[in-house]
């Protein structure tokens, strides 16, 4: 059961201060943030949720650029309470990505960007996803997928020793738990990052529900 455990909520409710910062969301997020918004363009994006969606930085502009109406969902009270002052979402809740507040079949897209390494069982994270989306509903799940298994252990290791657990999966990985929840993948696509990119690739999965 140890093994299940995720991180700590006040870890994200601290980092929720400084998390905004220009260079930290120039280096770390927006390529990703980029990269979800080319995967949701011209596919009709419509009601979209936003899982761990932090301060809301990708559902201001999934809302500003795309139409979208956008939900966004996350655990940490810190990140939600300055996504709610910048009005940043159509609505927020406050929840686990493992057991989403929210009604089946209500979504056309579920995104989720550098937040599905924290999830402590990612397979029903994933359960969760496709239970909201209506069938032919596309899922982007974006974060750091490490070349080699290998890699993703002795990360997970290191996370556990500070505390905070996390688990980085191959692409290969990420493709077989879309797969077994119940997703046809799309694609996969390397997100370009400055520095990180060949030792830390970033990935974008893109999945959908079968309609
Ligand atoms: C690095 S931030 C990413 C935020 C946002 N997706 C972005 O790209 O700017 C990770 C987020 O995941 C959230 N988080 C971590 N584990 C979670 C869980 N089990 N359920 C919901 N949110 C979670 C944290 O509170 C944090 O806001």
């Amino acid at each position: 059961m140890a093994e299940r455990r995720g991180p700590d909520r006040w870890f994200f409710d601290i980092w929720s201060r400084f998390y905004d910062a220009p260079l930290v969301q120039r280096l770390t997020y927006r390529p990703e943030h980029d990269a979800v918004l080319r995967g949701l363009r011209g596919a009709g994006s419509g009601q979209v949720l936003d899982v761990a969606c932090g301060t809301g930085l990708l559902a201001t502009r999934m809302r500003r650029e795309l139409g979208a109406r956008v939900v966004g969902c996350d655990f940490s009270r810190g990140m939600l309470a300055q996504a709610a002052q910048q009005r940043r979402a159509d609505a927020l809740v406050q929840g686990s990505a493992l057991a989403l507040p929210l009604a089946p079949g209500r979504f056309d897209a579920v995104v989720s960007t550098e937040a599905f390494h924290w999830f402590p069982d990612q397979a029903q994270a994933l359960e969760e996803f496709f239970r909201v989306l209506a069938p032919g509903g596309r899922l982007l799940v974006s974060l750091v997928n490490p070349p080699l298994a290998v890699m993703g252990s002795v990360a997970h290791r290191v996370s556990r020793l500070v505390g905070e657990p996390a688990r980085w999966p191959t692409r290969g990985q990420m493709r077989e738990l879309f797969e077994a929840a119940g997703f046809h993948v799309e694609s996969q696509q390397l997100v370009f990052r400055v520095p990180a990119t060949l030792i830390l690739p970033s990935v974008l999965t893109i999945g959908s529900r079968p309609a």
